[in-house]
């Protein structure tokens, strides 16, 4: 009994931890910062994973259908910063339900269909900053049990069912609430009483954002007096009639900032006409913002409301007709953002300071303006043209120190920033200057922290393009190009300089000098070029950088010197797009790869080009094991190829000795056929008819010798009768050494046979006869023949009557040697003056 309760005691946990496990892991949520942030989007859950830590403090659970919110849902989370819980298909929020979230500064509910929110629904949350509850059905601020939430900044409660505008009586507690988002509502009328909170607690720092509601009335004198930061009033009005009364019955109104006007999508209103904005008089407003209206807005006049606000902005409106703005208007601030413009406007506005006019296209020309207290120039994305550029003259203003005039037309340079110095960001990307290298442009431009000429079609030839710029902290020359595709020796002012953008300028090659000045430099961006290496030794005064990259050439290997010497400061090297080439050879760069990870960026996407097997594969995964392999391998075919080629040299070289080595054997022990072979110069053939086979064949006793004119079977080839005829089937052989005979290289040939044949045969079988006094210098030429002759005795003939007996009989008497008996030779008389025998004789 006690052992059957111990096992369910043991099994029943184990089920119970087996089934809590399952759910939690098939669906893990996404780790974006371990313990901080996870990322549970759209997986499904019907409750709140458990497995997530109590640590976290980034928490999106959107796109799961939750259905509802149970008290404590998130007791466990007591560290959540963010909750985002967007369309999460939840009805109702029980009390209770974000208990302990004593961090929570963010709470997003947009898109749920709250049907019933508990009183308590929001209690706790001491430090909630920000609510979102877009699309969640609501009916009415009154229904948001959110009095509490004391330091509440932004309430946003867009794309709902809001009728009344009325602030309810818990706003008088959110005191530090800055924004309050109604729009997309159903709001028809404002009255007087719905800002009555906004009355008895003022000195308010609030935004409110009423856009797209469908406003008819507001009740006249509803604003007086009350302070906003912002007013936002888009597509509001069905009708400019509508507008007026309405504009006009804000009177009163203080705002730092008001926004007036439609969206791109939801326009209605018509003929607007100069008294539309007339209501603006009795409005105090420092800022002034209109979009999107239809209607071409004729003359500043509409404006004349605004004669005193500091900032106005004019974004997407037809002023095609309005051709100058010169009036005394006050603006500090003027941006006009595509308005569609037929031509440059006229400008004389005496207090601004701050000028945008930017994505008004239309083909325009620069007109000189008269801005005496510009300080800001934005004139980006209009297409125009400015023939004159650039100095105090055009612009009317000495103050400058921002000007952009980025994403232009043709702008061609004639004057340096001539009183323009106090110019500190000037930016011409993706304009196309003309004249740029043609003298030191930025001259007088000392204080200069920025400029950027990214594709701006500049072709670098005059080294002093940059003369000047000694205060220049950030370059971007992207997209340019070099004189012969070499980056020179341009920067040598630019001390300061810690941003520099050279990619995408087809540069080849660096100058050595190019960077010794820029000592502080950070970042340098060389990719997009035709770099084929990495030439270390001009990035070495480059103290401070942090950041190169080279990606986008044509990088193959580094040198190993180029390894080492990258400045110490360096963080981030991005060799990722080159065309590497992992072979063998560049072993040591391949492994610094592998070593490097930490400094190069993306170490994993850099892939090999070369060679084809290995092509977009990455760096990384070449291996060297088989360089080893590969030098082994490549060691051992070497000395293959060399013994067989010796093998094959000597083969061919020792052919006829090879083939006598293998004919020894089968003739080796046969019965000689003939006394001696001879071999001779065919140029002393007379001699050897003539003395040497009369005397030997036909003296007594007979010697059968073996000539090769008479005894070499016809068809068979000279080699082979050489050593089956003459060799095997002699005793000896008589080598007669003459002139001739050491010219001519067969006999030298036939005699090197024969000498192998000697010493396999070990039968002392050579004679030689000395046939002419050959001279010492040309025998030393046939050195083995020399050494022989030196060592053995040879027969030296001597024609007279004494020196042909000696020689003769000395002869005789060699041949003898080892000659079997015959009965015929016995038997025969030798003529008694060859039958002498001497020993022959030591020279
Ligand atoms: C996450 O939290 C667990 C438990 O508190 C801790 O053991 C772990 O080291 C933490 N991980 C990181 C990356 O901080
Ligand atoms: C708005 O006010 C007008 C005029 O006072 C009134 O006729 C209308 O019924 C009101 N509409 C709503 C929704 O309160
Ligand atoms: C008022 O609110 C705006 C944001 O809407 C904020 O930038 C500004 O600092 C606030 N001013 C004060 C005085 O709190
Ligand atoms: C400004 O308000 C006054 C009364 O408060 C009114 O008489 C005047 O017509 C209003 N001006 C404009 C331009 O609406
Ligand atoms: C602008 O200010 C001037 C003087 O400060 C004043 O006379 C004028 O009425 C103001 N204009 C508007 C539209 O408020
Ligand atoms: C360069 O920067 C340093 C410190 O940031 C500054 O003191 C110095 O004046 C600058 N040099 C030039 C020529 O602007
Ligand atoms: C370098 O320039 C290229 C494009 O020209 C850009 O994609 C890259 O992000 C830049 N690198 C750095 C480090 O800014
Ligand atoms: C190279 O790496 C740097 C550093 O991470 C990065 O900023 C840059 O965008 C990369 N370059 C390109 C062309 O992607
Ligand atoms: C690869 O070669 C490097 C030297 O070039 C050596 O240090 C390293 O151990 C080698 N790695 C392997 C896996 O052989």
């Amino acid at each position: 009994m006690m052992f059957f309760s111990r096992l369910a005691g043991a099994l029943i946990p184990a089920m119970a931890f087996l089934s809590c496990l399952r759910p939690e892991s098939w669906e893990p949520c996404v780790e974006v910062v371990p313990n901080i942030t996870y990322q549970c989007m759209e997986l499904n859950l019907y409750k709140i994973p458990d497995n997530i830590p109590s640590s976290t403090k980034n928490l999106d659970l959107s796109f799961n259908p939750l259905g509802h919110l149970g008290s404590h849902s998130f007791y466990s989370f007591s560290e959540l910063q963010v909750l985002d819980l967007s369309r999460c298909e939840i009805q109702a929020i029980e009390e209770n339900a974000f208990q302990n979230l004593n961090h929570l500064s963010t709470l997003i509910l947009t898109g749920n269909p709250l049907r019933s929110l508990a009183l308590g629904a929001f209690s706790g949350l001491p430090s909630l900053q920000k609510l979102v509850a877009v699309e969640t059905n609501l009916a009415s601020l009154e229904d948001l049990p959110i009095g509490h939430l004391e330091s509440l900044k932004e309430l946003n409660v867009a794309h709902n069912l809001i009728h009344s505008f009325k602030l309810p009586e818990y706003f008088s507690n959110l005191l530090n609430l800055e924004r309050l988002d109604l729009s997309n509502n159903h709001i028809q009328n404002i009255s007087h009483k719905d800002l009555q909170v906004l009355h008895r607690v003022p000195s308010r720092n609030l935004s409110l954002d009423l856009s797209l509601n469908p406003i008819d009335f507001i009740q006249p004198g509803s604003f007086k007096g009350i302070r906003l930061r912002e007013l936002t009033l888009r597509s509001n009005f069905d009708s400019l009639s509508v507008m007026k009364t309405c504009i006009q019955n804000l009177a009163g109104l203080e705002v730092h900032r008001l926004v007036l006007g439609e969206f791109k999508n939801e326009r209605y209103i018509k003929d607007i006409d100069q008294s539309a904005l007339e209501g603006l008089c009795n409005l105090t407003i420092e800022e002034f913002r209109l979009a999107y209206l239809d209607d071409s807005l004729q003359g500043a006049e509409l404006l004349h409301c605004l004669e005193n606000v500091s900032a106005i902005s004019l974004v997407s409106l037809d002023l095609s007709h309005l051709k100058s703005l010169c009036n005394n208007f006050k603006w500090k601030s003027l941006e006009l953002i595509d308005c569609k413009f037929e031509q440059f406007p006229i400008l004389e506005l005496f207090s601004l300071k701050r000028f945008i006019f930017t994505a008004n296209r239309g083909g325009n020309t620069f007109i000189k303006v008269k801005l005496p207290d510009l300080e800001y120039l934005d004139l980006s994305k209009n297409g125009l043209s400015y023939t004159g550029c650039c100095s105090h003259t055009d612009l009317g203003t000495t103050r400058l120190t921002h000007l952009d005039m980025s994403f232009n037309g043709i702008i061609t340079m004639t004057s340096n920033f001539l009183g323009l110095e106090q110019l500190k960001h000037l930016d011409f990307q993706h304009s196309s200057l003309k004249q740029m290298s043609d003298f030191s442009v930025f001259l007088p431009l000392r204080n200069l922290l920025y400029l950027d000429l990214s594709y701006t079609h500049t072709q670098v030839a005059f080294h002093g393009i940059f003369d000047g710029l000694v205060s220049l902290q950030v370059l971007k020359m992207a997209g340019n190009s070099f004189q012969d595709n070499i980056l020179p020796d341009v920067f040598k002012e630019m001390t300061n300089l810690t941003f520099l953008d050279l990619s995408d300028c087809q540069l080849e090659q660096v100058s050595q000098k190019a960077f010794n000045t820029l000592s502080r430099l950070q970042l340098l961006n060389m990719s997009h070029n035709n770099l084929v290496s990495l030439d270390v030794l001009p990035y070495k005064p480059l103290q401070s950088l942090q950041v190169l990259d080279f990606s986008f050439n044509r990088i193959v290997a580094l040198r190993k010197q180029e390894l080492q010497d990258f400045p110490r400061s360096l963080a981030f090297l991005n060799l990722t797009q080159n065309e590497f080439v992992c072979v063998c050879e560049h072993q040591s760069f391949l492994q610094w790869v592998k070593d490097q990870r930490q400094l190069l960026v993306k170490a994993e996407n850099m892939v090999c080009a070369m060679p084809l097997d290995m092509k977009g594969m990455s760096v990384l995964s070449f291996r060297n094991t088989t360089c080893q392999m590969n030098k082994t391998v490549i060691s051992v075919s070497v000395v293959i190829v060399l013994m067989v080629s010796v093998v094959v040299v000597l083969v061919y070289k020792f052919y006829f000795h090879l083939m006598l080595l293998a004919g020894c054997k089968k003739y080796g022990t046969g019965e000689s056929t003939y006394d001696a072979f001879v071999i001779y110069s065919s140029q002393d053939e007379d001699w050897v008819r003539n003395e040497l086979v009369k005397n030997l064949e036909e003296g007594v006793p007979h010697f059968q010798l073996c000539l090769h004119y008479r005894d070499f079977i016809p068809g068979v080839a000279i080699a082979a009768n050489i050593i089956q005829e003459g060799f095997h089937k002699s005793r000896k052989v008589i080598v007669v050494v003459s002139k001739h005979f050491i010219q001519s290289r067969w006999c030298i040939f036939e005699y090197e046979i024969a000498q192998t044949w000697q010493f396999l045969s070990s039968r002392a079988g050579i004679i030689f006869i000395v046939l002419q006094k050959v001279e010492k210098s040309l025998l030393r030429q046939q050195v083995d023949l020399y050494c022989l002759l030196n060592r053995n005795t040879y027969l030296e003939w001597e024609d007279n009557a004494l020196g042909r007996h000696i020689f003769w009989r000395r002869l005789r008497k060699a041949l003898l040697d080892g000659k079997p008996w015959s009965p015929e030779a016995a038997a025969e008389p030798q003529a008694p003056s060859r039958k002498q025998q001497l020993l022959p004789e030591k020279k």
